[in-house]
């Protein structure tokens, strides 16, 4: 079992820490506290709850040169004084170690992920926020730490747990504006797509700056083969209305397999929507928006929750929005994810689990 120490000055920065009352949007600010575990000479040491602050490791760390680094992204819910709540964090805990192998880094184990994260909530428990919509966020990361220039997979890896107290991920409460990117790529079979390491989304960054010159919000990634079949975006996956039934893409190497995505589909099922995961043909989909046939269309993810996309268009200038904007049926899955998450409603698929407040 591993082990699990306070670190110095931990106390005083908890105890005279002070939620802004107005939080700066989505992961600007930052919790008191963090937790790190070194992986060395083939083990993992002691995991050490230090304050919030800066990390320090040298110029040859692979991680700077190579990317070696994944990470995860989950949220802790204290609505109406409930919880806190954390979200299916064993699903986060299984796609931590497929990005883990795939980027040839060691599993983290199970007691060393879980309890990092439940601890960290735990001692930051007065800093969840408290209304609907609002989230203590939890980043746990791993990243390749030894120092060498050598391509080669590393051998030693520090494992850390971050946690940021936020608003909404998108504000203003208006659907999105989707680019269709229809030149550069995200991901392709055989890459890294499936994982959540942070060079996929390196890669999508010059994407992200020509979707904002063009006007748009968020950018869609096509098929790298044929740029034709929707995979997702860059940090949500997307889900359209066609004929009252909802249709998402099939995950697989090059999408990621979304934990919200997972919980909308079961949601939906027991609702009574028909729920279909296939490839959808970018440009069918354009036809079916100006027929009327698909009214709407969303992204979805644990930062965004449920978010509607309002039009889609591309280098072409064209426009397609959508019948509703707002989502209608989009709306509806919000509420319903939202109020489990936030203890709001009866957890019958046992996906929140509560965690105990505690002080240093
Ligand atoms: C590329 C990508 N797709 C989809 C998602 C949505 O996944 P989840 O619902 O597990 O947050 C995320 C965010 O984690 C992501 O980074």
């Amino acid at each position: 079992m591993a082990q699990f120490n306070i670190g110095p000055g931990l106390k005083n920065a908890i105890e005279t820490y002070q939620l802004p009352e107005n939080l700066m949007g989505f992961g600007n600010t930052m919790a008191p506290v963090m937790a790190t575990c070194t992986y060395e000479n083939g083990k993992w040491g002691e995991v050490t709850y230090l304050p919030y602050g800066p990390i320090t490791m040298y110029p040859t760390a692979k991680v700077l040169h190579y990317a070696q680094e994944i990470f995860e992204g989950m949220k802790a819910y204290r609505v109406n004084g409930m919880g806190p709540y954390i979200f299916r964090p064993e699903e986060n805990f299984l796609r931590f170690n497929r990005s883990a192998e795939r980027m040839a880094m060691p599993h983290v184990p199970q007691d060393i992920f879980m309890q990092s994260v439940f601890d960290i909530v735990a001692y930051s428990a007065n800093f969840v926020p408290r209304r609907s919509g609002e989230s203590l966020y939890l980043r746990p990361f791993m990243y390749a730490a030894e120092e060498s220039l050598g391509i080669k997979p590393a051998e030693k890896f520090v494992f850390m747990v971050i946690a940021s107290p936020s608003a909404s991920y998108f504000s203003g409460g208006s659907g999105l504006s989707v680019y269709i990117e229809r030149e550069n790529a995200r991901a392709f079979p055989g890459g890294t797509g499936y994982a959540k390491a942070g060079g996929n989304y390196a890669a999508g960054l010059a994407a992200a700056i020509k979707t904002k010159q063009m006007g748009f919000v968020q950018t869609l990634w096509l098929d790298a083969i044929h740029k034709k079949y929707i995979e997702e975006m860059s940090g949500m996956n997307v889900f359209v209305v066609v004929n009252n039934e909802l249709l998402t893409s099939k995950t697989g190497d090059t999408i990621l397999d979304g934990i919200t995505r997972k919980s909308i589909i079961t949601l939906a099922r027991d609702l009574g929507y028909t729920v279909h995961e296939r490839n959808i043909d970018i440009d069918e989909l354009l036809v079916d928006i100006k027929a009327g046939k698909c009214t709407e269309a969303f992204a979805c993810g644990t930062a965004a929750i449920i978010t509607p996309i309002n039009y889609f268009g591309d280098i072409s200038g064209d426009r397609f929005p959508l019948h509703y904007p707002d989502g209608k049926i989009s709306t509806e899955l919000r509420e319903k994810l939202l109020a489990i998450q936030e203890g709001r409603a009866p957890d019958k698929y046992k996906w929140i689990t509560p965690v105990e407040p505690k002080s240093v």
